[in-house]
């Protein structure tokens, strides 16, 4: 089988915005704690934070991260976690239970931030809290002095006001798991009267509203176009959350899943866009796909069936290399919608459905996936360009017919560097030229793989063996393609110069 992915420098979407590339971090399990902090680890630092962690949030790239939560930040008072450590109150927290000792809050977080040069998203909650939470926590962090919360964050040390530009109204208020689970209509007047205190604090700030948890929620599309008729005026995104898994075996959808996330996008862009047209509205309400991932959800037992305990394990999945090729393939939805989805988080950051795991007090090491998300943010600059792809069709049980090639790929018109992304979705070999007439001197960098076996979920050690490896490209005839041989149920990233 043949396929042709056609590139046209002057064909694109503008710039991929570098936020695509985020992740999160929940108080939950042992994200925060054990995860990023561990004071006593060997490699921790004079705040608690482990240094390991922090090299590998490195060199996997990501730019921005979301925090508290998730569902965490529904019955979570952020008054709790400033201030003396001693006098911070042990809670129970109701969304993963466990009992969150506070020991990191705003200030250690936007610390930790900070020195790691990624971007902070904060969430407020608006499960159970209210307006005035929310703004009260603006101005926390964005108020340089002479206000209440001002001189409370100057005197718990953060002399320089924490600077949050990017804000998310509540978590998943659609979901009836929620604490503080809403209607679309009380949810949307929330998000406005918040949305507006929150700017009347710093007019300067950014707002996310909450779209629909996932693509299956039966109330998906009334409540965007519900929430951005209320709330519209006053925020600039609308949230999308995704997380997929391979059900009963079914390989083929599970590798489609890109596809499925394309559908979800425009989904989404249209509602948003139908709502903005008849509110006359000139601005476009942009994505924010701040939760999304492989995440076996079919397996968690539910928080119900949890002990009550501080920082035990939660969905702490281990990923397969096919996980990894599904990574790369949503990465490739996201750029190629890079127009309208700015921000990306990959759901979780360390040990909670997440691309870095680490031992209490031990060891760290590299999931599959870490690989395929780690290539796309460090490789992906520019502008994101509309790829012509020309490729057998490929039938999945879910979704229906879908190309058995997928591609996304940038081009940064400053430096000339072009990165292509590509999934072989298809259970056999595929040769696809990538045909780039526009780019004089294309000279091809690198390209580096990584293919599906059926070894499953890789323990720790296992985990190891696995990274990208070269693949062997051709030169056309004409030196205007480039050609190479996709092997079965893989993923390739191919730099050019
Ligand atoms: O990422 C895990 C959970 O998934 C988050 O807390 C919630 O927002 C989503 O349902």
């Amino acid at each position: 089988d043949a396929a042709i992915v056609a590139l046209d420098r002057e064909h694109h979407r503008g710039v991929v915005d570098r936020r695509l590339f985020g992740s999160f971090v929940e108080h939950m399990g042992r994200c925060v704690y054990t995860g990023i902090y561990e004071p006593g680890h060997p490699s921790a630092d004079a705040e608690g934070f482990r240094g390991d962690v922090s090299a590998l949030v490195r060199e996997l790239g990501v730019t921005l991260v979301r925090y508290p939560g998730g569902n965490f930040v529904s019955g979570y008072d952020w008054r709790d976690g400033i201030g003396s450590r001693e006098q911070r109150p042990r809670r129970l927290d109701l969304a993963w239970r466990s009992i969150e000792t506070n020991q990191v809050g705003t200030d250690e977080f936007m610390s930790w931030a900070r020195a790691r040069g990624v971007e902070p998203m904060l969430a407020v909650n608006l499960g159970t809290a209210g307006v005035l939470d929310a703004a009260a926590l603006v101005e926390y962090c964005n108020v340089p002095e002479g206000t209440e919360w001002s001189e409370r964050r100057r005197r718990n040390g953060a002399d320089k006001p924490h600077e949050v530009k990017l804000w998310c109204l509540g978590n998943e208020m659609d979901g009836p798991w929620q604490t503080g689970h809403t209607t679309a209509e009380q949810y949307g007047a929330l998000a406005a009267e918040a949305a507006k205190a929150m700017r009347l604090v710093d007019p300067e700030i950014e707002l996310v509203a909450c779209g629909s948890s996932s693509h299956e929620m039966p109330t998906f599309g009334y409540w965007e176009s519900s929430v951005l008729e209320l709330a519209g005026d006053y925020v600039d995104y609308i949230s999308m959350h995704a997380y997929y898994e391979e059900h009963d075996g079914d390989r083929a959808s599970f590798l489609a899943s890109g596809a499925s996330m394309d559908d979800f996008i425009e989904g989404v862009i249209a509602t948003a866009d139908a709502v903005g047209v008849r509110r006359r509205r000139t601005k476009r309400i942009n994505i924010s796909f701040d939760e999304w991932n492989v995440w076996y959800q079919s397996r968690y037992p539910g928080s119900e069936a949890m002990p009550i305990d501080i920082a035990g394990p939660r969905i702490e999945d281990q990923y397969s290399t096919l996980d990894a090729v599904v990574v790369g393939d949503l990465l490739s939805s996201l750029i190629n919608h890079a127009d309208r989805v700015k921000i990306g988080a990959l759901a979780q950051l360390v040990n909670v459905i997440a691309p870095i795991m680490t031992e209490p007090g031990g060891a760290i090491w590299r999931q599959p996936t870490f690989h395929t998300f780690a290539a796309v943010a460090a490789a992906a600059r520019g502008n994101s360009l509309v790829t012509r792809v020309t490729a057998p069709g490929f039938g999945t049980r879910r979704y229906g017919e879908v190309p058995a090639v997928a591609a996304s790929a940038t081009h940064d018109p400053a430096t000339g560097d072009v990165a292509v992304f590509l999934t072989n979705r298809a259970e056999h070999a595929v040769t696809v030229e990538v045909r780039h007439p526009g780019f004089d001197g294309w000279s091809t960098v690198s390209a580096l793989h990584l293919s599906a076996d059926d070894r499953g979920p890789r323990e720790r050690d296992t985990a190891a063996d696995v990274r990208l490896t070269p693949l062997a490209t051709s030169a056309s005839d004409d030196g205007r393609g480039t050609t190479l041989t996709l092997p079965p149920h893989s993923w390739t990233a191919v730099r050019a110069a």
